[in-house]
Order: structure tokens, then sequence, then C-alpha cells
């Protein structure tokens, strides 16, 4: 069990208006850190009230962006209790970071310990409202102060929580999406399966074009052909082509491997579809259009849960899906997620975690 310290506010901040939570906006009373130093390891875990990081402006961090992050989500069941949803696969994704940007790993069950912890002295900021939840932000920063590039020998892990309802402003509704033809996100052998700011820095430029001509997100492909299908920045993606449920394998390495990804795999097989997780090229997807045989296209993330895509424009063509309607697919898959996620359908899959 992990020692951790506790200093917590004599007041708490007055809570938001839980029907506009938006994303990421609020931050609740307390965050979780602890260091890192060579020779010591993990060390001083403590919840201490939500502030201001002080930090050297020569920390490697600022100059290198030796830095990754995680995102999950704390739910209210119907009967009051709070649950994580696949915590683990969380927290082996983060050491999987780890390894790829020379950050010391964690001690899986030290992480699921933190989180628990801090989740529990901020169970009031679980909001209960349909579609709202506690989003968890950990995250590990290089802290050397030193200019020259090789990994730090210190680093905090952070943790903190933003109540949320939905990622998009849409909410469930069909969402648009830009296929981005100049830009790309990730290579074979970078960082695209990993979860680092850098990737998303790299992704504003192209974000912001399609932002300026009226779309959500953008599609990227991959970063040698520009070919194949990869992700939505914040989202994997799915399309339902003739009947069968296609998703970018994994294999690569340029694909973020999504929690909600995975978990929509296994849930979609064992509702009976068929699923096939391959290469997936963007004129595939296009004839499938042409022959009236794409039936669906949606993403999936912790954040965007299950968003579905109405509009994916290539730049040549404007592709209307599904007439810019939530197919059946997206509509069953996000009914069964949010239910086991929220705790109003049983949990076969032995996916939620109870926080006490
Ligand atoms: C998440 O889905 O948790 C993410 O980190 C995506 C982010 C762009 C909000």
């Amino acid at each position: 069990m992990l020692n951790i310290k506790y200093d917590l506010v004599a007041e708490r901040k007055a809570k938001p208006d839980w029907n506009n939570l938006g994303f990421g906006k609020y931050f609740t009373d307390h965050m979780f850190i602890m260091d890192y130093d060579k020779g010591m390891g993990w060390h001083d875990a403590r919840i201490i009230p939500y502030q201001n990081l002080s930090l050297d402006p020569a920390c490697m961090v600022f100059h290198y962006a030796q830095e990754m992050f995680e995102g999950l989500k704390a739910y209210r069941t119907p009967v009051g209790d709070i649950q994580l949803f696949r915590p683990d696969k969380n927290i082996e994704r983060m050491n999987n970071t780890n390894t790829r940007l020379c950050i010391p790993h964690l001690e899986p069950s030290d992480v699921l310990d933190a989180i628990k912890a801090l989740v529990s002295v901020e169970k009031d900021w679980v909001p209960v409202l349909d579609g709202t939840s506690l989003y968890i932000r950990p995250f590990i920063i290089a802290t050397d102060v030193h200019i020259g590039v090789h990994p730090s020998h210190s680093y905090k892990f952070i943790i903190i929580l933003s109540p949320v309802g939905s990622y998009y402003p849409e909410g469930i509704k069909p969402v648009k999406i830009f296929v981005e033809r100049e830009y790309v996100r990730a290579v074979k052998g970078g960082t695209g399966f990993a979860k680092v700011g850098g990737n998303y820095a790299c992704s504003l430029i192209g974000q912001e074009k399609a932002e300026k001509l009226g779309y959500s997100q953008v599609l990227w492909l991959d970063g040698i052909e520009h070919k194949y299908i990869d992700e939505v920045g914040a989202m994997n993606v799915f399309f339902v082509i003739d009947g069968t449920v296609v998703t970018p394998a994994l294999e690569e390495g340029n694909i973020l491997p999504g929690v909600t990804r995975d978990s929509c795999i296994k849930l979609l097989r064992s509702l009976g579809y068929k699923v096939e997780e391959r290469k997936l090229a963007l004129e595939e997807v296009i004839d499938a259009y042409n022959n009236g045989k794409l039936d669906e296209a949606f993403g999936t993330g912790t954040a965007a849960v299950v968003s579905p895509m109405g509009l994916l424009d290539t730049g040549d063509l404007k592709m209307i899906i599904n007439n810019g309607e939530i197919g059946s697919v997206a509509q069953k898959l996000y009914d069964t997620l949010t239910g086991i996620q929220w705790g109003k359908i049983a949990d076969d899959f032995g996916w939620t975690v109870k926080v006490d």
C-alpha cells in the first residue's frame, strides 16, 4: 500500500454548475504529487491543496518535452458508489509511454492507490448527472535543471481531477471531421503509440486549420504514404463497411492503443459484430461510400466516449455518413459502454473498480 501524506484544505471551493461542466474547465480542491530522484526512486507521495507548481525555468520538461500523461474517469453509479473503468490498462500504457520517453517506471499498484486515494478525498466532485464524470489526469514531468538533451534524473508524478461533461459540445451528436493530407501526426518508430504531450503539440496546426474550416477534429493519415487511416487526435476511429466494423491495427506503432478502443472491440465482438483490426486505406472508405457501403463511422476515446462522425471531408469529397445521424452500431456501443461505466448494466468483463 502506497504511503501517502495528507495536507487537506480547510475550506472547499464552490462547486461548478453541474449542468454546464464542459470539458477540462474546473479542477478539484486537491492534487497528488510524488517525486523521483536518482538513487531514491519514487518517494514522498502526498495529497496537497490544488496549487501552482514552482519550477526552475531550466527544468528539462520546458525544453525537451520529456513529459507524459494519461486520461481516465471516475463514474458515479445509480446507488451512489464511485467506480473507475479499467485503470489497469491506463497504468500499463503509462509505463509503456515511460519506456519510450526514458522515464522511470511507476509501480502499478502505487498508481492505483494514488488515484483511488485522491478520488476518495474528492468524492463530492464526482458528478451525478447523466453523461458527467470526474476526469483523472495523471502526468509526469522531467525536473532536472539542466540545458542538454538526455534523460532527466528527477521527475514529478502528479494527478489532477476535473469534473466533466461531454468532450465535444455536440455531445453524442455526429461531429464533422477533416482529413489532413499535408501534416502528419506519427510515423513508425516514433511516439504515436505513446501518450506524450508532444504528439498533441504537433497536431495543433492541423487542428487549427480544421477548426477554421468549421470541423471538430482532424483525421490523420499515416506519416509515410499519407494513404492509410491512423486516428483522430483525441479518438481512435472505426468504420462500418458493409456490416463489418473495421478499425486501424496497432502494429505499426503510430496509433494510440486506446482503452476505449480495446473495450469497444471486445464489446462489439461480444454483441455479435464482426470486427477487423487491419490497415485501412482512405481510398477503401471512399470506395465504400461511393458504393453505398459505408454504413457508419465513429471515434472512441476516454474523453470522447463514442462519437459518431456525420461528415468526413477528404478535401475532394464531403462524405455525409448515415445521413449525418448516429448509426445503430455506434448507438448500441455507446449505450453498452456507458451503461457499464456508470454502473447501469452488469459488468460481465470485470472492468470496473470501486473506489472506497
Ligand atoms: C482522453 O481521451 O483521455 C485524452 O487524453 C484525449 C485528450 C485529447 C482529451
